[in-house]
């Protein structure tokens, strides 16, 4: 039956992780996935999932099935935690939110959703963007198109570019926007430009797609949801917000993301998570139980909540301070150019390193980047920055 099926390329981003457990070298360095190591190069636990994990393997409930869109108290946490505490949208009932399958299957839901209910399912992404969106929206059923973003000559946002492009959208067209620490190029918006963007989208009825993988890796949970406040203040009929909890709660493997769809009113809002409900239902039927636990359960108590929030302080502190480190120790080493990395947000650094300088970091160095030249920041520790500062100046001059 497969005598016909022809291999295709592993994922560029998961497939490198196989590729560096396979590399025997000691001296090997991930900064391919984008994943937060803490200083001894392990994934952490974060202290306050470990405490809500022990008391509920204490409690030890029975498996039922979740509600096809999820655990209530992790939906309502959820939709406080990206909306806000005051949220008139949540308040008047439109924001109907749905626990998922981590941050890509609340992409690809609501991106199955949006096929089915927009007038011409295009979407427009940002030219450089995450490699998976390009495929999770054409896997929809998706065209999907670029708009500018990023100027690399500059190593920094091409903003004039970017609002030019999306002016010249149909009406309809689906915008994928990062909230914050966009990936790859960690080049984010500020408030004033999300003001422009947001006035931009509704002026020529785009409909925004926000997806905020790095809520609190920058400069703090209501820092950087501003994105969503914004468009919702700007009086944009209906949008989407996906989430992840994967790196704020350093919870990878759990799966556990969120889907959040605003419409125009709750009876809209009512009608949407039907459809939401049909889909995952056809796909995976309902989320699993515990990831969602861990997270309503931190959410849910004031305790567990302040430590979760001081111990995502601590991640984006570090993250901050092994830029500053890395920049450093490249001007040190003769290579000062190096220093826009400082000024991008959250785990990525599009370090401007050719795909060739990249085979070269990965065949000499064993040091696995993403082949763009995206590198995980949050990857390096003081025992590893040395070795990768040398390895990035070396490559860089070759
Ligand atoms: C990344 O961009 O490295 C992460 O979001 C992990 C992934 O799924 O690609």
């Amino acid at each position: 039956f497969f005598a016909t099926v022809e291999q295709v390329p592993g994922d560029p981003i998961l497939g490198l992780t196989d590729a560096y457990n396979a590399d025997t070298r000691p001296t090997k360095v991930n900064l391919g996935v984008g994943i937060y190591y803490d200083e001894s190069g392990r994934i952490p636990l974060l202290r306050a999932v470990k405490q809500i994990e022990q008391q509920l393997a204490a409690e030890a409930k029975p498996r039922g099935y979740l509600p096809i869109d999820g655990l209530a108290a992790y939906t309502s946490a959820t939709r406080e935690l990206v909306f806000g505490k005051d949220s008139e949208l949540v308040a008047a009932g439109r924001v109907a939110t749905t626990q998922t399958v981590g941050g890509s299957g609340a992409l690809r839901v609501g991106a199955e959703l949006l096929a089915h209910t927009l007038p011409h399912a295009t979407v427009a992404i940002s030219n450089p963007s995450w490699e998976n969106h390009r495929a999770v929206f054409t896997a929809a059923g998706f065209k999907v198109v670029d708009y500018t973003y990023f100027d690399a000559a500059r190593h920094g946002l091409d903003f004039d570019g970017m609002l030019a492009d999306l002016a010249k959208l149909a009406p309809g067209t689906t915008v994928l926007l990062h909230a914050c620490c966009h990936n790859p190029t960690g080049a984010d918006l500020t408030e004033a430009q999300w003001k422009q963007v947001a006035a931009l989208l509704k002026e020529h009825q785009l409909f925004p797609f926000i997806d905020m993988a790095y809520q609190g890796f920058d400069k703090g949970i209501a820092e950087d949801g501003v994105a969503v406040r914004i468009v919702a203040e700007a009086g944009i009929d209906s949008f989407i917000v996906a989430n992840s909890y994967s790196k704020s709660f350093s919870l990878y493997g759990e799966r556990v993301g969120a889907l959040s769809v605003v419409a125009a009113d709750a009876a809209q809002s009512r009608a949407v998570q039907s459809h939401i409900k049909r889909i995952i239902r056809t796909i995976y039927s309902s989320p699993s139980t515990h990831g969602a636990a861990l997270v309503a359960g931190v959410l849910g108590s004031t305790e567990l909540r302040a430590m979760w929030e001081e111990e995502l302080g601590q991640m984006r502190t570090r993250i901050h301070a092994l830029r500053a480190g890395l920049v450093a120790k490249l001007a040190e080493l003769g290579a000062p150019e190096f220093a826009f990395i400082q000024q991008q947000a959250g785990m990525f650094s599009y370090s401007g390193l050719s795909r060739a300088q990249v085979d070269t970091l990965r065949d000499e160095y064993g040091i696995y980047a993403v082949g763009t030249g995206r590198i995980c920041v949050a990857a390096l520790n003081q025992g590893n920055l040395d070795y990768v500062a040398k390895a990035v100046c070396a490559v860089s001059r070759s």
